[in-house]
């Protein structure tokens, strides 16, 4: 007997909106969360570390070349993608229909298969009030950043949400057409009050090494 389809829910390496995205992806039932490798980066600089995301979702990590995860998504393990929040990075890869990264693949595939794509995209607005690890900055996206949402907005099988509350109105029209209902808040509440101290962002001189970073002058091990 083959498992109940899933959301598949790809995180990308956004600070802006990650905290609202996942406090929508908690309240989801039978979620996995695939990270870009810059995601992996970002999550914890915002408190959010691996080994606490899965004790709630399944957790994906962008480890190969060829995307080999996402041919789950032909196995029918998922009916939604969900691409929340969507960096501008993403946004143009996927308006061009390039696919070199977990999210990136994960949006060609599932709109190659008629799989319905929510995507959360960071820069719709003129000016952007985004949360960096530590302050508010304000931004102003460029017209290509503009033009590349518009772009996507066209594409087939495809939702573009341009706010928290768009995504959550269109996860909820999803839900009811899947027969399917949000979890209770407290699910939510439980996950969200779980995130850590944010981390240091990677220096130059980053040995790799999970989650330690070195300092300039400072010698490997
Ligand atoms: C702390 C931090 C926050 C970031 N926030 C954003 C963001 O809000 N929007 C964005 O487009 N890029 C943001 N970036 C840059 C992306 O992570 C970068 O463009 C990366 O290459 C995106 O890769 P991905 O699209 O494969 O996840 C941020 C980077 C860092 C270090």
């Amino acid at each position: 007997m083959t498992a109940a389809p899933r959301f598949a829910w790809a995180v990308t390496g956004s600070g802006h909106e990650l905290e609202e995205s996942l406090a929508l992806a908690a309240r989801l039932p039978d979620v996995d969360l695939f990270l870009s490798a810059a995601a992996e980066e970002v999550l914890p600089m915002y408190g959010r570390r691996l080994e606490a995301l899965r004790r709630r979702f399944r957790v994906v990590r962008d480890k190969t070349a060829s995307a080999v995860p996402v041919g789950a998504l032909y196995a029918e393990a998922y009916h939604t993608l969900v691409v929340a929040p969507a960096t501008s990075n993403t946004v143009a890869k996927c308006a061009v229909g390039i696919s070199d990264s977990l999210p990136t693949n994960l949006y060609a595939q599932a709109g190659k298969l008629g799989i319905p794509s929510l995507v959360y995209a960071c820069d719709t607005e003129p000016v952007v009030v985004t949360r960096a690890p530590h302050d508010w900055v304000t931004l102003r996206p460029r017209r290509i950043e503009l033009r590349n949402v518009a772009l996507l907005r066209e594409f087939e099988a495809t939702e573009v949400l341009a706010s928290a509350a768009e995504l959550e109105a269109a996860l909820g029209r999803r839900l009811a057409a899947l027969g399917l209902a949000w979890l209770p808040a407290q699910a939510a509440a439980d996950f969200l009050a779980e995130r850590g101290p944010a981390s240091d962002a990677p220096g130059p001189d980053d040995d790799g090494a999970e989650g330690r970073v070195r300092r300039p002058g400072e010698t490997a091990a």
